[in-house]
């Protein structure tokens, strides 16, 4: 009997380091029935051939052809799901009157489980199609609805993990928006938790509930203890929104004195699992105290464009230990794509290292040493996901989940340009980041179960 529940042949690209690229071209990759890669071999290891014989042929082997290869599957560390229903639209206003003109009201429609469920399928079968193997999702206040987006990732094979949001302050949020009080919040988080800890049983790839203050203004500060609490009793992931805009910054300013991560942190909010989005104004105190608490950046950069109007030091906090990962923040961000962002993580840092006001001399221009590389990109939207979950995601290598997307360069409809002309594979992987669509994406597995094809 062979020993492999699947076996895949092909070139792929994963990442080394947050700079290096590493090619693995025309490999062996050796899959157990729990979805784990067990063995990585090269076509120059002795067992190569004897592997080869075994599996080539059978049913469970998979050989790319020309012209496809395997990239991890991203990662998605910051996605409002509900917000999927007006991505795209209302980008021009600032995040205080977008939030309570378009976002509540639209958040507040997820009581109705029948709209939900519409919204909730959409959102994750365009995820998997842009070859977004993992998601950190916010859902709504609604306990109900919340837990039928954890359903949906289990059924369709995404590894989703899902938040029912906490805004219990009667302050800050809209009566017809909110938790009923801070006991009923902390109650339906509880029950929220079990019942996807419940959940979780019964699938392959894992789902998992997460503690979700959605910011501290939307939360009371017996909430936010509670919710410490709640994620050290039943050893959760964490979710929220840190630093992200003028408005925001200030107003915690004005009510603890601190910065968010020291407030965040005095609430029992930071740690290996906790996941913070934006950070636009980390100094270097808040980034030494995430580095310490291995707390993770996520990185929205098309959001950040729109609603926070600046970029985030990449390169700097990575200096400083910081794990960093990509996000499309589904609808501050417009695209659902993991590729669209990192393309605009590395534009954005050029434009942040170079600057763009041309009323200043260059010598004055600009941050230096902001810059990064769409190999740094795709790290943020890989490897660096994964460690900022504290997952085995996020690489193509042994003890790590088989989550891949399968890229087609040579689709008839969406072509790359790769014309084989002195060219190596490092380029390839270049176009792949810059040019790849949707269309391109053939297939995607999570866990070693296949999730969409294209074909
Ligand atoms: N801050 C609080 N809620 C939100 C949200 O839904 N999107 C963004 N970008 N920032 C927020
Ligand atoms: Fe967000």
């Amino acid at each position: 009997m062979n020993k492999y529940a699947q076996v895949f042949q092909g070139t792929a690209f994963t990442s080394k380091s947050p700079k290096e690229v590493e090619i693995l071209e025309d490999y062996l990759f050796c899959i157990n029935d729990k979805g784990m890669i067990e063995q990585v071999v090269a076509p120059t290891n002795n067992d190569y051939s004897i592997l080869l014989n075994a599996y080539e042929g059978k049913e469970n082997f998979h050989r790319l052809a020309e012209g496809q290869y395997f990239l991890p599957g991203f990662i998605d560390l910051h996605v409002h799901a509900p917000q999927w229903a007006q991505s795209g639209t209302a980008l021009d206003i600032p995040l205080y009157d977008w939030l309570n003109t378009y976002t509540f009201p639209i958040e507040s429609k997820f009581s109705d489980l029948e709209f939900a469920k519409t919204v909730y399928e959409e959102v994750v079968n365009t995820l998997l199609a842009n070859g977004t193997t993992t998601a950190l999702y916010f859902a709504t206040v609604h306990k109900e609805a919340s837990f039928m987006l954890a359903e949906i990732c289990a059924n369709k094979g995404q590894r989703g993990l899902v938040g029912k949001v906490v805004m219990d302050n009667p302050d800050q949020n809209p009566d017809f928006y909110r938790d009923a009080s801070t006991k009923t919040a902390l109650e339906d988080t509880e029950a929220f938790i079990l019942a996807v800890k419940e959940l979780a049983k019964t699938t392959k790839q894992g789902v998992y509930p997460v503690v979700t203050p959605r910011f501290i203004p939307s939360c009371t500060d017996d909430a936010l203890k509670g919710l410490g609490e709640l994620a050290a009793k039943h050893d959760t992931h964490i979710q929220s929104h840190c630093s992200e805009s003028d408005w925001e910054h200030g107003y915690v300013q004005d009510r603890f004195q601190k910065n968010d991560a020291f407030a965040l942190n005095d609430f029992g909010l930071l740690g290996e699992k906790s996941v913070m989005a934006h950070c636009n104004f980390l100094d270097d105190n808040d980034a030494n105290l995430f580095a310490e608490t291995g707390t993770a950046v996520c990185h929205c950069p098309i959001s950040n464009a729109y609603f926070a109007n600046s970029v985030i030091p990449i390169a700097h906090l990575h200096a400083k230990g910081v794990e960093i990962g990509l996000g499309s923040d589904i609808s501050g961000g417009f695209s659902p794509s993991l590729f669209d962002n990192a393309r605009q993580a590395v534009i954005s840092s050029r434009m942040l290292e170079d600057g763009v006001d041309t009323t200043l001399p260059a010598s004055e221009r600009g941050v230096p040493s902001s810059r990064i590389t769409i190999n740094e990109a795709f790290y943020l939207a890989t490897a660096g996901g994964g460690e900022g979950l504290s997952l085995p995601i996020g690489r193509l290598a042994e003890k790590y989940a088989w989550d891949v997307q399968i890229i087609d360069t040579k689709l008839a409809t969406a072509k790359l340009p790769i014309f084989n002309v002195e060219e190596d594979l490092s380029d390839v992987f270049q176009k792949i980041m810059y040019l790849v669509r949707p269309e391109n994406i053939r297939e995607v597995w999570v866990q070693g179960e296949k999730v969409h094809s294209r074909i």
